[in-house]
This record gives C-alpha cells, structure tokens and sequence, in this order.
C-alpha cells in the first residue's frame, strides 16, 4: 500500500462548568418530573455555565487538557477549529479568541456551525488540513453554552440541553493507505435544509437583531435521528472500508438515550459498545461527542488502537458520522 498522510488524534479532554441543575431543580421551574425526564430522555443532570463565563473560557479549559494529553503545549498548535452554535460574540469566531487565551501562534483559527454535528464536520475540516500536511498539531474543539439558548418557559426543551466543552489535538502521521492505519478512515457529512422547522433558533443578526431562543418539534426531531444517524454510520463505515461489527467503540451525540437504543437496535450493535453520558451531561451539542470519548479514554475503556465511530444529528438538519482509529 502506498504512504498516506493521516490525521491522528494524540489528545482528548473535557470540561464542565462547575453548577450541577438536575431534574428535581426543573421541576421547580417548568411543570415537569425527574421520573418523565429520564424517562423519556434518560437524562439526569445537566451542568450550567456561570453568566460571566463565555463559551471560549470552556473551550480554552478543554483544549489545555487535550493539549497536556497530547504531550504538545499552545505553542505547537498551528491550526484552531471550533465548533459552536453559542459564541462568545457574533464576530470574531470564539476560535480566534481561544488561541489569544492560549497564547497560540498566528495560524488558521476558525469556527463551524453546524450545531449538534458541529464536532464531526469540524472533525472532517480538520482532517482536509491535517491529512494534507497544512498543519501539524490542530486543535478541533466542540463548545457549547445551550442553556442561554433556552426560553426557561418552554418544558418541551428546557429540559434537554447543558453546557460544556470537549477538545481533541489532530497530528499529521505516516500511514499505509489501510483501515488498519491510526486516524481518520471516513466520513459521512449530510444536511437537508428543508427541515429547519423542526429544530432551529428563532433569532438572529440579520433577522429579529436578538439572539433567539431554541425551538423544536421533538418528537419529529426524534423519528428523523434515528433514521439519519443510522444511514450516516453505514455511509462513514463504507467509506472507510470497514464493518460496523468491526467498530469497537460508539460515541454517538449525547441528545437523548432512547436514540442512541433506536439507532443500535435498527443496526444491531452491542449497546455495551455505545458510550452514553446523557444521563450526566444532558444535550451539550456540538461538546458532547468529544466530552463522551473524553470520559471513555480517561476511565481506561477506550485504547490506542481501537476503532471509533462517532455520529450525531441536529438543526438544520444537519447529521454525520467518522470512523477513526484511535
Ligand atoms: N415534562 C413533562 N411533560 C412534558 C415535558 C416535560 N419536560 N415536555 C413535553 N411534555 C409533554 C408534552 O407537553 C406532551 O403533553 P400532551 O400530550 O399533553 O400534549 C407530552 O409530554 C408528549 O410530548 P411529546 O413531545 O410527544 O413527547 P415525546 O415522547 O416525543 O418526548 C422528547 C419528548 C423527549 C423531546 C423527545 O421527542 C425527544 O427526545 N426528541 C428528540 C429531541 C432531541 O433530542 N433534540 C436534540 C437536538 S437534535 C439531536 O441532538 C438529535
């Protein structure tokens, strides 16, 4: 096989503000229970970030202990991507503030929106820079503050959403061009704008002037995710050449545990193979993948070597899934 650059993730890390809000504290706010939100959702707590606290700060908490995982620090890092639906500002891109905070070099600094698929569409931008040799040591950061999107007087979503920040360094690596290579193997990236009013933000700066509050159509939202996701992991383990019973580790999109056992059931993969961590961390967008393969690799499940698939859904819509061997 012929030598092929690869994107190779080195480092993870995670962060999560410090305020825990679980169910029974909702209950006090909108008419709901403890017993219909993990019912429904599996979800138990969420965390809230503070009012002083912009999303960057999250970020930035994340990449240094992605960066201190990876043995590199921000002097290494000559490309920035975060992904966010819930920026610091409206310009510039939270990334470009993040590398100020590191202290990072002039380089690419950037974000993408593409909501709960932030992170895998990030993952692929990256990968087009990495895998070229473009840069050396990316950083690709999913950030989210989702509770300052929520209107507190709507039970139907309040419920769903938490804050937090999940950051992965890519390094450019040697590889033989094989699905036995360390990196990223395949991609699926999808979106049909058309079903925007399922699940979308009602503001915005060229429309209401005013950032909006998070709206959506959940039970449509959940007969889609279900069928998308699962389309996009046969689409990303197609294109990486592998079988989904090859795949040893899922790490889905956190938004609600009855998809994550829809789409493992409609594709029979082994639900001990799916890392979950809605329960604790609710829907953190565009942060939960990297949160959850940040909780999978420091508590020792999640190995060098292992074949990862990540995948999720959101507004747009937007949904993809990767295949990446760790
Ligand atoms: N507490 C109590 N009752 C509630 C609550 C709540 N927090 N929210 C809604 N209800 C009520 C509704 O008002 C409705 O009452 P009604 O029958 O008297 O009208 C009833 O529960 C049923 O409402 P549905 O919306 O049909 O409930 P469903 O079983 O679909 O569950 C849920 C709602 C949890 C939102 C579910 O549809 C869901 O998880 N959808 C996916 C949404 C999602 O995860 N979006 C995240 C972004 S996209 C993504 O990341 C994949």
């Amino acid at each position: 096989m012929s030598k092929v650059l690869r994107s190779v993730v080195t480092g993870v890390g995670g962060y999560l503000p410090e305020t825990i809000v679980t169910n029974e504290e909702l209950a006090k706010i909108v008419e709901t229970s403890d017993e219909w939100i993990t019912e429904r959702t599996g979800i138990r707590q969420r965390r809230r970030a503070a009012a002083d606290q912009p999303v960057s700060d999250l970020a930035v908490a994340a990449a240094r202990r992605a960066l201190e995982a990876a043995g590199r620090t921000p002097q290494d890092v000559d490309l920035i991507i975060v992904a966010t639906t819930t920026p610091d500002l409206t310009f510039p891109a939270t990334a470009t503030i993040v590398q100020r905070k590191l202290g990072c070099p002039v380089g690419p600094a950037f974000d993408v929106q593409a909501v709960c698929s932030g992170f895998v569409y990030a993952l692929s931008v990256a990968d087009g820079f990495v895998a070229r040799g473009r840069a050396k040591c990316a950083l690709v950061i999913g950030a989210e503050e989702m509770t300052k999107l929520m209107d507190w007087t709507d039970r139907g979503t309040c419920v769903l959403f938490g804050d937090g920040a999940g950051a992965v360094v890519l390094e450019t690596m040697d590889g033989e061009g094989a699905k036995t290579d360390r990196g990223m193997l395949g991609f699926a990236l999808m979106a049909d704008g058309t079903k925007q009013d399922l699940l979308y933000v009602d503001g915005g700066v060229s429309t209401t002037g005013q950032v909006g509050h998070l709206r959506m159509q959940g039970n449509q939202v959940f007969r889609h995710a279900v069928v998308n996701i699962s389309d996009a992991i046969v689409a990303a383990a197609a294109d990486a050449g592998v079988e989904i019973s090859e795949v040893d580790w899922f790490i889905p999109h956190q938004a609600n545990l009855r998809i994550l056992e829809g789409v493992a059931r409609r594709l029979g993969i082994d639900e001990e193979k799916v890392i979950t961590t809605v329960s604790e961390h609710a829907n953190t967008s565009a942060a939960s993948i990297p949160l959850a393969l940040d909780a999978a690799v420091r508590d020792g499940r999640i190995k060098k070597g292992d074949l990862l698939l990540m995948e999720a859904m959101g507004g747009g819509l937007t949904w993809g899934a990767c295949v990446v061997r760790f």
